[in-house]
């Protein structure tokens, strides 16, 4: 679609875009349009209409997320719609649902089910409207023009790295340590593989024996946590501690996620972790949230992986420009991310371990204040 036409569309949709504002009001649900959730369209704002679909603000990570690409939209030119599914795929259907019969210029999407959205897509489609998938893949359908994330793969190796060196297993330590399994939603495409990459360092160990996983829950799914939640994975460790470690220590916890290492450690609290003769076991995460980077500083949480929003916002973005200009985007992966229909072309960002060791990058770059960190 050319920029010219892009701005017709946007003039023919302002009246639209202030029933749209009106109906979420109506709703409860926000809507951000020009200068950052005014309920103005922006008249300066001449690059079309970005639908921004996020899963919850539960989760710190999305909320900057939506945050970032506002600002960063906005900056561009373009309004934005953005809205919280609050973790209920039905609700973001129904979001993406009126953002389509508003006419919105573009969609982004960070699905709440990723295998639920064939539907809404084709709905997209018929409207003409390209659709990019944010940070998790949109699973079963070809209307998905490109696919912006992290290198999920490696997000698992990083952590299957850091438990395997924390433990000095790299270095010949023969064990055997008690490890248990946590992964994510079984409905996130990303959760198979952050599991794939953690396992694909840990397998040799388990395999020699020098981990041990005591309830014998290794197949993905036996340790999914639906939605992430952190509540979830909080009674699943309750309940491994209960069953298979009186009398036995966990020694690592691979947590694919910030939300459920902190979930994971009130468990581990409750039972006298975290005491001078109960240290905490290795416990790994992702998103480098604050609640985690705090525990880190603490001492409890082991590391977790950063991924830079801002970074992810930039390239939804870029591709959103070269998708609204009749360009086409820079990728830097055309084969890992196949949703069944087609092989989505992709831009996968570097992620990056991160520990009570070098956690001030996280203040260097800007992503955190000092302060913040308390
Ligand atoms: C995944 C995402 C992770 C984490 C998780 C829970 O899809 O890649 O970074 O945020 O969801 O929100």
């Amino acid at each position: 679609m050319s920029r010219a036409r892009a701005a017709s569309r946007t003039t023919a949709a302002t009246g639209a875009a202030l029933a749209l504002t009106l109906l979420l009001a109506a709703c409860g649900q926000d809507a951000n349009r020009g200068g950052g959730g005014g309920g103005d369209r922006d008249p300066e704002a001449e690059g079309g209409t970005i639908g921004i679909a996020m899963p919850t603000k539960s989760s710190e990570r999305w909320v900057a997320d939506g945050d970032n690409m506002v600002r960063q939209f906005e900056e561009a030119g373009y309004d934005t719609v953005l809205q919280y599914g609050e973790n209920r795929a039905e609700n973001q259907i129904s979001q993406i649902e009126n953002m389509i019969s508003q006419r919105v210029d573009l969609l982004v999407i960070a699905a709440i089910d990723g295998t639920a959205m064939t539907n809404v897509l084709q709905q997209a489609a018929d409207a003409g409207i390209p659709v990019i998938s944010y940070d998790r893949l949109l699973m079963g359908s070809e209307h998905v023009e490109y696919y912006a994330s992290f290198d999920n793969e490696r997000v698992g190796r990083l952590q299957g790295e850091y438990i395997v060196n924390a433990l000095g297993l790299a270095d010949g330590e023969e064990g055997p340590f008690n490890i248990e399994l946590f992964a994510g939603s079984s409905d996130d495409n990303n959760t198979r593989y952050f599991f794939q990459g953690a396992l694909d360092v840990l397998q040799p160990y388990l395999d020699g024996g020098q981990l041990v996983v005591r309830s014998g829950q290794t197949s993905l799914n036996q340790i999914t946590t639906q939605r992430w939640d952190g509540g979830l994975a909080q009674s699943r460790m309750d309940d491994l501690l209960t069953a298979h470690y009186s009398g036995h220590r966990v020694d690592a916890v691979l947590s694919p996620y910030d939300g459920i290492s902190i979930g994971v450690l009130s468990s581990l609290k409750s039972v006298g972790y975290g005491s001078g003769s109960q240290p905490y076991p290795v416990i790994t995460g992702q998103d480098a949230e604050l609640a985690s980077i705090k525990s880190i500083i603490a001492g409890e949480q082991t590391m977790t992986v950063y991924k830079d929003t801002r970074e992810l916002a930039r390239q939804a973005v870029a591709m959103s420009d070269a998708l609204l200009s009749g360009g086409e985007a820079e990728v830097n992966d055309t084969e890992s991310y196949d949703n069944g229909v087609k092989v989505v072309p992709a831009y996968l960002l570097d992620p990056v371990s991160v520990d009570g060791e070098n956690y001030q990058l996280l203040v260097d770059e800007g992503y955190y204040a000092e302060s913040d960190l308390g």
